[in-house]
């Protein structure tokens, strides 16, 4: 009998890593002292694959601290982050930047583009410095479905804040990566711009089942979403499911 207790937590623990993405008791805290801030305060969150799922919240909830720790490029002060039921940041570093090259893409609202660099290689720049081989067909596929096979040549300021933003999600989509991390990415353009940019999001978030977690202030944008969690003081304070008629 008194055996069986641990094995029973084992069990349990097996278990409550299981699924996707699964985030347990996150916590961010950045600073000291008097300028302590808790930017995530104990978040846990259960995503599907394939979900899309919108992230909304004030100015200074969390959003992106959130999304820079499941992007791995903000190490959490404590709590965890399991993809497919493996510890992510129990990982090496050497593993951890791998990881962060090929299971997640991120876009920022400005777009980080290499300047010297024209649209093609920075969309295969993540594979370069992987030492891999570019999948050509995946490169023509992807500057079909981006619209840019006319721009392919093209640098970043010979682009539209538009297409550049195109070129931003093509380099997060190169290496097909599980999840695909989007923080305001519609923030810097046009209204039509923008749709476009949400719009190509679902389409790459439903032609390659990619897990789509896009952070955005327009309510209409959340709206598309199969789910929407607000952010508030780096609380979840609301996690609903998008029904539509
Ligand atoms: N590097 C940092 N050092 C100290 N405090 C930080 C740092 N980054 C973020 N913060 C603080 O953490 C909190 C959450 O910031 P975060 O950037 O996640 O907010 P956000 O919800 O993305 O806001 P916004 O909508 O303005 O982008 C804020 O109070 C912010 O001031
Ligand atoms: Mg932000």
């Amino acid at each position: 009998m008194i055996e069986s207790v641990p094995e029973q937590r084992t069990l349990e623990r097996k278990v409550s890593t299981m699924g996707f993405l699964k985030i347990h008791e996150l916590c961010k805290v950045y600073g000291r002292g008097e300028n302590q801030v808790a930017a995530l305060d104990h978040v846990s969150l259960d995503i599907k694959r394939g979900e899309f799922t919108a992230i909304i919240g004030t100015s200074g909830s969390g959003k992106s601290t959130l999304l820079h720790a499941i992007g791995c490029v903000d190490v959490p002060t404590s709590g965890k982050i399991y993809l497919n039921g493996q510890d992510v940041y129990a990982q090496s570093s050497d593993k951890l930047a791998i990881f962060r090259r090929r299971q997640v893409g991120l876009i920022y609202q400005f777009h980080n583009l290499i300047p010297t660099l024209n649209v093609v290689e920075n969309i295969t720049l993540p594979i370069l410095m992987d030492k891999r081989k570019v999948n050509q067909k995946r490169l023509s596929e992807l500057l079909h479905l981006l619209g840019l096979e006319e721009r392919k040549n093209h640098l970043p300021n010979q682009l539209s804040g538009g297409q550049q933003q195109r070129v931003a999600i093509g380099r997060a989509l190169m290496n097909a990566p599980q999840v695909m991390l989007a923080d305001e990415p519609t923030g810097s353009l046009d209204s039509k711009n923008g749709h476009e940019i949400i719009k190509l999001l679902k389409e790459s978030n439903r032609i390659y089942g990619q897990t789509l977690l896009l952070v955005t202030h327009d309510e209409s944008i959340a709206l598309q979403a199969d789910r929407i969690i607000g952010i508030s003081d780096g609380r979840v304070v609301r996690d609903e499911k998008v029904v539509r008629s």
